[in-house]
């Protein structure tokens, strides 16, 4: 089977890249290098010990997008492209909307042009919203997103069910991740975020590899565990593994996935695991709650078991482990 993967050479696009090829996949990969490195490539192509056709294209030109499945016969498509930054998504919300819903809608149609119909999207929890709960499940449904990134998860999605409901032809699979971190146990691929990392984990990276001085805690007042968030942290092998499953497994039809380990970990837990696993020190201040952060929330990951007989496999220890070997490995 050939896949397309758009935005394979991304965080966790690549670590997709890289287990679809284990499991003998054929991979076309597409990213016009906005949010990745070219690099990328060499690294996927040694851990694999196999090649892989590159389209630096930007999926927003539709005659690009077709240019792709003329030249190959795709038989699916992984979604992963697309502009990801929280914060900077409140800034320019017109950025992440067309981006995100241009790139999308072009690859939908030319899908149904080349009448190609299996795509699975990389969604996220954020969709779920700030809905009174702490585990989500997926018959909850989509609650009030918090920011532009997050509604144009959730506007993806409806569009998705929409065209369903207009030619159950399709197969699509929504996956829904929670938090994703780690990095592949080679240390040659992991998260390379842009200048001051806003995610927990890329930024306790930063301090521990001694690049910035200590890590915010933003709040230990919250109804949790210690007072600090508690989120669902999944390795990215995890993950990427789940995307094989999905491909494999899903059921025809629309379908519906967490992805994330089913436990909740808070943001103190994670820093004391780091520490105790790579024997480091990891300066931190609690400060002030961060606007729009829920207090905690968690996957309900039963589905993705019984359904593609996917779970996470790996352990916050090896998250912590994995993730500052590669840091060490990629020190600038
Ligand atoms: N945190 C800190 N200090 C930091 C960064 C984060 O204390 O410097 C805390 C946050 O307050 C939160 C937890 O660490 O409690 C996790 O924060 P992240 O920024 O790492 O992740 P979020 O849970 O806010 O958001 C992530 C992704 C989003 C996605 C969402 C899905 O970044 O893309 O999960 O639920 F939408």
């Amino acid at each position: 089977m050939k896949v397309l993967v758009t935005g394979g050479l991304g965080f966790i696009g690549s670590h997709t890249v890289v287990e679809l090829a284990k499991s003998n996949f054929e991979v076309i990969i597409a990213d016009n290098l906005y949010n990745a490195k070219e690099e990328v490539l060499e690294k996927i192509e040694k851990i694999t010990g196999k090649k892989f056709k590159l389209y630096k294209y930007d999926l927003c030109d539709k005659e690009k997008v077709e240019e792709i499945f003329r030249d190959n016969n795709i038989d699916a498509v992984i979604h992963f492209a697309g502009y990801k930054a929280v914060g900077e998504s409140v800034k320019k919300p017109l950025m992440y909307y067309s981006n995100n819903l241009i790139t999308a809608i072009n690859i939908l149609e030319v899908m149904e042009k080349f009448n190609v119909r299996k795509f699975i999207f990389s969604s996220s929890a954020t969709v779920y919203g700030d809905n009174g709960h702490t585990k989500y499940v997926e018959s909850m449904g989509r609650g009030k997103t918090t920011n532009p990134y997050g509604t144009t998860k959730a506007m993806i999605e409806k569009i998705l069910e929409d065209l369903y409901a207009s030619d159950n032809s399709w197969n699509i699979t929504i996956l829904r991740y929670f938090n994703p971190v780690g990095a592949h146990e080679s240390g040659l691929i992991g998260e390379e975020p842009n200048g001051i990392p806003n995610n927990l984990m890329p930024y306790i990276m930063k301090v521990a590899s001694g690049k910035l001085e200590k890590l915010n805690i933003f709040g230990n007042d919250y109804p949790t565990v210690d007072g600090t968030g508690v989120r669902d942290f999944i390795h990215v092998v995890d993950l990427a593994k789940g995307h094989v499953k999905a491909l494999e497994k899903a059921p025809n039809g629309l379908n519906i996935y967490n992805l994330g380990s089913g436990k909740g970990v808070s943001v103190l837990e994670l820093v004391n695991t780091f520490e105790k696993v790579n024997n480091i020190k990891i300066n931190y201040q609690i400060v002030e709650r961060r606007a729009g952060d829920l207090a905690e929330y968690y996957s309900d990951a039963t589905k993705a078991y019984v359904e593609l007989g996917w779970k996470t496999e790996k352990t916050v220890e090896d998250i912590c482990r994995d993730s500052w070997n590669y840091e060490k490995n990629n020190k600038k």
